[in-house]
């Protein structure tokens, strides 16, 4: 049986995606990671990938076990590794404890017997505390078998926080995912090519970049298309933008890159979660509250002089050069001194308390300040 090597320790560096796991939600049951994400090699050669399973439980995770969970004619194993040098430890198949909060790194292994398309392969990551949940590009591993040789792109991203989340800066700002990619299997003409998992209301640009000097050797386009020799390393960058904000939720907005040979064959991917873009608080608050609703709604009695000028919210009114920033500073200071002051603010416009009414509880005023505030809390 031919064994490719697994990729070389600096590719594959499983800190990027087990960090990830910060994002998703706190249960106790086991959390698990694949790197790469994808493999495509002839049938007959293993594709390794390494897998490594969290137990975030303040208890010990008895016998971990590795099994797949897609039905592919491929012949699988799994053994412990040394995470600081990802040589083997242990024994092959042997299920393992993992201590409570600490994590255990895999190889998995994987030989196709047979040819098949580029499937996602799901894997039951199990231990006595519960499986892991399949996420498709985090814990999953896409696979072919092949009759003949074809190329296998092995991609890592990276961003700029780390932490396999790209943040993208506020007001149209692009986000940034760097991509480095060896083809450990034969020459292909390979197209790379950002792909949206999450509903972008923005868009996604790549180039290929100098491996010195990361710097675009195109202007970025929807997709790249080149030739990739066998061992040829290429280096790429992603730009992501979104006109809306993106909450962090890293097993369902992802930004993913495919490889993908002349015969539109999937031969290579890799993704990472985003979040952020969209207009910053200060933007949002200029474009949508600042003159539709202080000004006409709240500038009567919030203002130096008015009824409401010993309450923390005093205005200035738009005949004040930069209102709009002024007042945002306001309702800023207003946001991070006092408690509760959200529920406080949308209580006083709706008539709690005394306060005046200005609008109803289902006026389209209040879901503003709903935006944002959650806008601001996540600045
Ligand atoms: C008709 C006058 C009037 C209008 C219009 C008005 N307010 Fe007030 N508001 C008051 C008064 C009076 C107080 C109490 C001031 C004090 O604490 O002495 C108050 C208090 C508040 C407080 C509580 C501040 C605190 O102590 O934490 C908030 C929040 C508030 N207003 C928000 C608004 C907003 C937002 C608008 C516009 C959508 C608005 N108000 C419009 C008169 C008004």
């Amino acid at each position: 049986m031919l064994t490719r090597n697994p990729p070389t320790k600096a590719l594959v560096s499983g800190l990027l995606i087990l960090s990830c796991f910060q994002a998703l939600p706190a249960v106790a049951a086991p959390f698990s990671a694949v790197l790469p994400s994808s493999r495509s090699v002839e049938v007959g050669v293993t594709a390794t990938a390494f897998a490594t399973i969290l137990n975030a439980d303040d208890v010990i995770a008895e016998g971990c076990s590795i099994t797949p969970s897609t039905g592919v004619d491929a012949a699988f194993t799994y053994q412990t590794t040394d995470p600081a040098s990802n040589a083997v430890t242990g024994t092959v198949n042997t299920p393992v404890d993992i201590a409570a909060g600490s994590s255990q790194s895999f190889v998995i292994a994987m030989t196709p017997n047979s040819d098949f398309p580029a499937t996602d392969v799901q894997f039951d990551f199990n231990c006595s505390t519960g499986s892991a949940t399949s996420f498709t590009g985090i814990n999953t591993l896409l696979l072919s078998g092949n009759s003949s040789p074809v190329a296998d792109v092995v991609a890592v991203a990276v961003t700029p926080g780390g932490g396999g989340i790209s943040r993208l800066p506020r007001d149209g700002v692009f986000g940034l995912m760097s991509l480095a990619t060896t083809n450990v299997g034969s020459a292909a003409t390979i197209t790379a090519r950002p792909v949206d998992l999450s509903g972008l209301d923005g868009f996604l640009r790549i180039c290929e970049t100098d491996q010195d000097t990361s710097n675009c050797l195109e202007e970025p386009t929807e997709e790249t298309t080149g030739p990739l020799a066998a061992d040829q390393t290429r280096t790429y960058s992603v730009f992501i933008n979104s006109n809306t904000r993106i909450f962090l939720d890293a097993a369902n907005r992802r930004t993913a890159v495919e490889f993908v040979d002349e015969f539109g064959n999937i031969r290579g991917s890799t993704s990472v979660a985003i979040e952020g873009g969209g207009p910053s608080a200060q933007t949002f608050f200029s474009n949508n509250i600042a003159d539709q609703i202080i000004q006409p709604s709240c500038t009567s009695c919030h203002v130096a002089g008015g009824d409401a000028e010993a309450s923390p919210l005093v205005f200035e009114i738009d005949e004040v050069p930069g209102f709009r920033e002024t007042n945002f500073a306001v309702i800023d200071n207003y946001f991070k001194t006092v408690a509760d002051a959200e529920a406080t603010l949308i209580g006083a416009a709706t008539g709690m308390n005394g306060h005046p009414q200005i609008v109803t509880e289902d006026s389209p005023v209040i879901n503003t300040f709903q935006v944002f505030f959650e806008l601001l809390e996540t600045e």
